[in-house]
């Protein structure tokens, strides 16, 4: 083992790292490139032998094969948890009981009740508790979530986010008995995230329509999934969820609002293509399929992902004592809408989101409607016509005709 007193000196927190899979390697290459000052001082994995790996990987001072060991080191102050979603639970509930910062990969729990049970174990404690939902901070999505709230594309009237790729890279996984779900807990909690975020976290949710299928794995669970979360404006949040879309990872969000539209692409097509003619065998980009031919790289993945950002909120929180802008409550907010898309691809109807804890706001909450075009009109649509005049197409208020002018 490495001398533990090695970052003394430089480190503002000193982080136990929970999991050495693709999570952690992504996390904990994000600390130590990024924001230098907080380090993984301990890192645990049942497989001590990837535990001692991963330490020297990563220039770690200490590593364990023992959770508990970990969570209650005393060097650290934040726990980072980066296993697999049956263990979420346990984990959340020995960090609490040890009195420190809890940052939760996604989805925070199996199911709404354990996510509810696990905000509330948070709170009780007075711990400081983190969602680590990378994909609203990528930056593209900070840019159009900036955007959004300063009224550049009016009212949200729909988003859809989808993300496809040809399926996981753990066994655990594709057993519903230790991720809670397929396709939709494992990628449709990214998706409903950022629809939430680009509709407003005080918009309430409420129901439901999901189609889901099992069409071509050998699984219990769902590998292919579209859902539509209906909110309290009227807004509508389309979510697309594949783990059998082959070609690489679609990473793409759109939000539509009465004035505008925002459209980005995160991963798979952004601008950078690469042409290798041989079978190199080196790595692409997370998900990639394929190491020769048409290849679409990243620049710098665990920024593109949301990971440099994402980080640097939470530790930023942490050291201001405020929430950051993904917190356990926005876990279990999502986990509830899961739980509503797995009740209507069951009984193939709207199915109510049920939410006992609501912190959003009940008033306020403006519906979607027309624009007022003058005191008896209500706007329809403007158009610039090919011999150059203006259109307008208005309903009269009183009659309700529908009439249209050249203006
Ligand atoms: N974009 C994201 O935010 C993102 C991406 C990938 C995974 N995740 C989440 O991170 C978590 C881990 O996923 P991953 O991709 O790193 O998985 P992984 O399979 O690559 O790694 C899982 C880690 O947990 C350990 N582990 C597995 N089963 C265990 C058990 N029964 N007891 C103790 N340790 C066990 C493994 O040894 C490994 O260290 C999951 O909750 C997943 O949903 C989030």
């Amino acid at each position: 083992m490495n001398n533990p007193q090695k970052f003394s000196q430089m480190t503002r927190h000193r982080i136990s790292m929970l999991g050495t899979g693709l999570i952690g390697m992504f996390y904990t290459q994000t600390l130590h490139q990024h924001r230098g000052q907080d380090r993984v001082t301990c890192v645990y994995s049942r497989s001590r032998d990837k535990a001692q790996k991963f330490a020297g990987d990563w220039d770690i001072p200490r590593y364990t094969d023992d959770m508990d060991e970990a969570i209650n080191h005393p060097d650290t102050d934040v726990v980072v948890i980066g296993l697999p979603n049956h263990l979420h639970k346990e984990a959340i509930e020995k960090a609490a009981l040890a009195g420190k910062a809890i940052l939760c990969t996604k989805p925070l729990a199996m199911n709404g009740e354990e996510a509810l049970a696990l905000l509330q174990t948070v709170e009780k404690y007075g711990v400081f508790h983190g969602y680590l939902e990378d994909l609203c901070y990528t930056p593209k999505t900070l840019k159009a979530l900036a955007s959004v709230k300063a009224g550049s594309i009016g009212q949200v009237t729909w988003t859809r986010a989808r993300e496809a790729h040809p399926g996981p890279h753990s066994d655990w996984f594709w057993d519903p008995g230790q991720s809670g779900g397929g396709a939709i807990i494992d990628l449709g909690c990214h998706c409903i995230e950022i629809g939430r975020n680009y509709i407003g976290k005080n918009v309430r949710p409420i129901e439901v329509m999901c189609w889901a299928d099992t069409l071509v794995k050998p699984i219990k669970a769902e590998d292919n999934a579209i859902a539509l979360i209906k909110y309290e404006t009227g807004a509508i949040s389309q979510i697309e969820v594949s783990w059998t879309f082959r070609g690489g990872m679609e990473l793409k969000d759109e939000v539509a609002g009465t004035e505008g539209t925002i459209r980005c692409d995160h991963w798979l097509r952004t601008g950078f293509e690469m042409f290798v003619a041989g079978d190199t065998g080196n790595y692409v980009a997370e998900k990639a399929e394929s190491e020769s031919g048409w290849l679409f790289p990243v620049g710098d993945e665990v920024h593109a992902l949301g990971y440099t950002h994402m980080f640097t909120d939470m530790f930023d929180a942490i050291d201001k004592s405020v929430s950051p802008m993904e917190s356990f409550y926005d876990g279990y907010i999502v986990n509830a809408i899961m739980d509503a898309c797995y009740a209507s691809a069951k009984s193939k109807k709207w199915e109510p989101v049920k939410l006992p804890e609501w912190r959003g706001g009940e008033e306020n909450i403006k519906k979607i409607k027309p624009r007022e075009y003058d005191d008896q009109h209500w706007m329809i649509k403007e158009e610039k016509m090919p011999d150059g005049k203006t259109k307008v197409i208005l309903k009269v208020k009183e009659t309700e005709e529908i009439i249209q002018r050249f203006i």
